[in-house]
């Protein structure tokens, strides 16, 4: 070895260190500064509402500010590769959901993350049922009805989604698929929550939506729900058919909002986080706030990060073939 590489080895070994006693002392002391919790969608969606309602109550126990911070685009896949490359000391996580995390692998070749080696799971938040909505006075009042009136009109009808590959995107795929229709007008936005008021504004005509974005919109009779794809009815939504009712017993869906870190979170930190979520959606205040938006509570089992892991798994080989197949393909 020459002096010089043996000065740079050793500059390099004090690097490693120091660097690892930097993170050995932040696990020490965490969380001692705020949190971001990066949500990939405009505000108001629900990524964003799961988001806020969850980090209000893990900032007690943690005792530190978690701050979320909107970040929109290309279906959210910006935001979450830029979290993938962040910092591994708990002080950037993402809300994460099915659309980055599960559907982005099929639609983005250059996809800069891989949902299940760049990211350290830490829960499930929330499953959210899908719900098929439509603007007041579109011309069908069940999802029968719709199904006809889309397949007889497929050039007048406008599909509102939040980005390629988001879950209002990804859904409405797997719906297309089962109504046997190729493709309708699509209107992309940087979330559901803008896309839900130009659906209540009358803009657009349908989108296929994550309950907790929709549940106060339908009761207000704002929004018409053509059916819930979930096997029974939800208690908060009485009124609202499941898909099988109206005729559609196999399009059943659910996304799902999950809290990640980067890759190589220390078990410690990953640990308190865990802690936190579990403490959050045990609390029961918390939980009713999540409930009342028809927002599906996971057991400790199933948000637990290995339960988070299997989520995922489960919905990458599920929507990998049918959404390789619209050739809808981001950059
Ligand atoms: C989605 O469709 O992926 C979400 O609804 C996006 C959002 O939270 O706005």
């Amino acid at each position: 070895m020459t002096t010089l590489t043996r000065r740079a080895a050793l500059g390099a070994a004090a690097v490693a260190a120091s660097l690892a006693m930097s993170n050995g002392a932040q696990a020490q002391g965490y969380p001692n500064k705020p949190i971001t919790m990066m949500v990939a969608f405009a505000a108001g969606g629900p990524t964003d509402v799961i988001a806020r309602i969850v980090s209000e109550h893990m900032s007690k126990t943690l005792g530190q500010q978690i701050i979320i911070e909107n970040v929109a685009g290309a279906g959210g896949t910006t935001t979450t590769a830029r979290v993938a490359a962040a910092a591994p000391d708990g002080y950037t996580l993402i809300m994460g959901q099915m659309g980055t995390h599960a559907a982005a692998p099929a639609l983005y070749p250059n996809l800069r993350y891989n949902p299940v080696t760049d990211f350290t799971p830490i829960g499930v938040a929330g499953i959210t049922p899908i719900v098929i909505v439509t603007k007041k006075d579109f011309p069908a009042n069940n999802l029968r009805e719709f199904v006809a009136y889309v397949k007889a009109n497929p050039d007048k009808v406008n599909q509102a989604h939040a980005g390629i590959g988001s879950t209002a995107f990804t859904t409405c795929v797997l719906l297309k698929a089962q109504m046997g229709v190729q493709k309708l007008n699509a209107v992309a936005y940087r979330g559901t929550g803008p896309a839900l008021n130009d659906l209540v504004g009358g803009q657009v005509d349908f989108m296929c939506d994550q309950v907790t974005n929709l549940t106060p919109q339908i009761t207000a009779g704002n929004v018409k729900a053509m059916g819930i794809a979930t096997p029974a009815r939800l208690a908060v939504l009485p009124n609202v058919p499941t898909t099988t009712e109206g005729g559609m017993p196999d399009y059943q869906i659910s996304g799902w909002n999950a809290i990640f870190g980067p890759k190589g979170l220390p078990a410690d930190i990953q640990a308190r986080l865990v802690d936190a979520l579990d403490k959050a959606l045990e609390d029961p205040a918390t939980n009713k706030r999540l409930a009342d938006l028809g927002t599906v509570i996971p057991n400790k089992t199933e948000r637990a990060p290995a339960g988070l892991a299997a989520i995922l798994a489960r919905d990458l080989a599920l929507l990998d073939k049918p959404l390789r197949e619209t050739g809808a393909v981001g950059q």
